[in-house]
């Protein structure tokens, strides 16, 4: 069958769509099923993860959010239909999905740092997203995975790109003490990651007892309550929990010549304050990581070899039809990853 045989196959007419609008308001819509171009394929989703991003676009705003929207950047599905100049991915492979769309021709594209694409309109939040029976991508933001990582793993990709992006952003992780402030979804794939690339130890803190213990079951015997810290320094630091609070026992946490990896979204105009003197006699670094920049693939590698840990994040699960409910749960933190079934 020629490549342009399988453009004509592409599903055509009307699909289900969870829809949500700038006044807050969730509904599952009928619309149009996307027609892809030339270099874009059609996934047909198996399995969305719902993140704290698909909150602040519900509840609050979201930057880069083109209301009204249709949800969902955390998934894996079936690629159904590819356009004519598609040649990684072909009709049947199942595919996760790097959500950020960005434009390749920007000076950040051009030097590699795609997340900081001055064009960048991610799925499920400048487009249409997977909360939908159907969503388009461009192929070169389809990867293949072996179906049978199961398809909750593979809809967890997304985030372990953004936990590799913020390991290799502390430029060095191998024997050094790491600590992780906040162990969901992100702070645990950090820790994760960070054995994985052998770190010398790993001490995750979060208040929440039921978070220690998901930890402890993965592997990471030292999670303890952030008061119990007691002033230990640390040569990494990961604030991954996006409150002020961390933020703060991060900065107290560093040790002299260390990395504070700022992975935690805080307020657009949040202000918080450090001491000057202390970065220059101690010469820690602090670094920003946004994203998953270009990590996508090297997640696919990487959680091959920790699908069995990281499966333990994953709570419940909801038909996608029922997102509302979906995010309901997971701001009830009953789980760390609260993800959306198809079927
Ligand atoms: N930089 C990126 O690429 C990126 C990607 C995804 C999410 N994020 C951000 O990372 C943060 C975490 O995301 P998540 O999906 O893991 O959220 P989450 O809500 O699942 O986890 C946050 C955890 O922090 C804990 N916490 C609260 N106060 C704490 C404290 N004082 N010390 C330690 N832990 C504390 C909570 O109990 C919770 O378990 C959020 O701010 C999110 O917006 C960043
Ligand atoms: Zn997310
Ligand atoms: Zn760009």
């Amino acid at each position: 069958m020629s490549l342009d045989k399988l453009f004509d196959s592409a599903p055509e007419g009307k699909m289900n769509a969870v829809r949500i609008t700038q006044d807050h308001k969730i509904s599952v819509i009928e619309t149009t099923i996307p027609k892809i171009s030339a270099g874009e394929v059609l996934v047909k989703p198996v399995c969305c993860g719902i993140c704290g991003t698909d909150l602040h676009i519900l509840r609050h705003g979201f930057v880069g959010t083109n209301y009204p929207v249709t949800p969902g950047h955390e998934f894996a599905g079936h690629v159904v239909a590819v356009g004519s100049e598609v040649r990684n991915v072909k009709e049947g492979d199942f595919v996760a999905v790097d959500p950020n769309v960005v434009c390749g021709t920007c000076r950040w594209c051009r030097s590699g740092r795609p997340n900081l694409c001055i064009h960048l309109s991610p799925i499920g939040v400048g487009r249409p997203g997977a909360a939908a029976e159907y969503v388009a991508t461009p192929s070169q933001n389809a990867f293949k995975v072996n179906e049978a990582i199961g398809h909750g793993i593979a809809a967890l990709i997304e985030p372990l790109a953004c936990a590799l992006h913020a390991v290799e952003s502390s430029q060095g992780i191998k024997d050094r003490r790491v600590l992780v402030l906040g162990s969901g979804t992100m702070g645990l794939l950090i820790a994760l990651t960070s054995k994985a690339f052998g770190a010398g130890s790993v001490t995750l803190s979060d208040p929440a007892t039921a978070k220690q213990n998901i930890a402890r079951q993965a592997g990471i015997e030292d999670a303890r309550g952030p008061e119990s810290l007691n002033g230990e320094l640390f040569d990494v630091v990961f604030e991954a929990a996006g409150v002020p609070a961390a933020l703060r026992q991060a900065l107290q946490s560093i040790e002299k010549t260390g990395a504070l990896v700022q992975v935690g979204v805080h307020d657009a105009d949040a202000i918080a304050s450090f001491n000057p003197f202390k970065l220059y006699e101690q010469e820690f670094r602090f670094i920003g990581s946004n994203s998953c920049a270009d990590k996508f693939a090297a997640a696919v590698d990487l959680m091959a070899d920790i699908h069995d840990k990281a499966s333990l994040l994953i709570g419940e699960s909801f038909p996608v039809w029922s997102f509302a409910e979906a995010v309901q749960s997971m701001e009830a933190a009953k789980s760390v990853k609260t993800q959306l079934r198809f079927s």
